[in-house]
């Protein structure tokens, strides 16, 4: 699926901008600079699709790529959230962007929650965790930039990530260490992508 085509479909900046449900979509989500444009170039093997930086809050819009044709999956990098730096008028936005969007969208089949392997679970995370059990939107928590820490570190972050996803009824039970540096963890993140449109 992913050796096929993929194309940036459009950006929305606010939720009237949102692409007709058309086709079943997986959305990117985790708090700001976690890696979650990275992340979407790494599982697409396209790397300059979605734009990344060193800066956290770089994604600002909910972008769409489309991704096989005939047309099958949509992928959605939003921003992220927790950003402390930015304006407080920005943030309320893209809050309710990003909240809105992944409450009242019937397309969305699965949501990717990245979480930053040196930092673990926040806060911030676990409000969008329960913001989902609500909605019974599903998800599943993935571990990103895995080639930062020591294997033994990740090790119990991943432990520590997965016994908590397991008390959150809408989060998938298994917890996927990636490397979008490095690669790793991307043929899981492939299959589990794949496993939810097709499911
Ligand atoms: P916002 O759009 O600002 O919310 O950030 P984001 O979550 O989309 O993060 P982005 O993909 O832009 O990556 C943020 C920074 O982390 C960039 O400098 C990336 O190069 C770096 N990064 C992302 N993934 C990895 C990884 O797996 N390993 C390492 N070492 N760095 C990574
Ligand atoms: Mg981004």
């Amino acid at each position: 699926l992913f050796a096929g085509p993929i194309a940036f479909l459009k950006s929305a900046p606010e939720l009237k901008f949102l692409p007709d449900q058309d086709v079943p979509e997986v959305a990117f989500a985790g708090r700001s600079n976690v890696g979650k444009s990275s992340l979407l170039n790494a599982l697409t093997g396209r790397n300059g699709l979605a734009r990344t930086s060193n800066t956290p809050g770089r994604t600002q819009e909910l972008n769409f790529f489309d991704v096989g044709e005939p047309l099958v999956l949509r992928l959605v990098d939003m921003p992220g959230y927790g950003f402390a730096k930015a304006p407080k008028d920005l943030l309320r936005k893209w809050r309710y962007l990003v909240n809105d969007f992944l409450r009242g969208r019937a397309v969305l089949k699965r949501v990717l929650v990245l979480v930053d392997s040196r930092h673990g679970l926040k806060d911030v995370d676990r409000e969008l965790m329960d913001m989902l059990d609500k909605a019974a939107v599903s998800y599943r928590l993935v571990l990103t930039k895995a080639d930062k820490i020591k294997a033994s570190e990740l090790a119990d972050v991943h432990r520590r990530t997965t016994e908590e996803a397991r008390k959150h009824p809408a989060a998938h039970p298994d917890v996927i260490m990636t490397s979008s540096e490095k690669g790793m963890g991307i043929p899981e993140l492939r299959a589990a992508v794949l496993e939810s449109v097709t499911a």
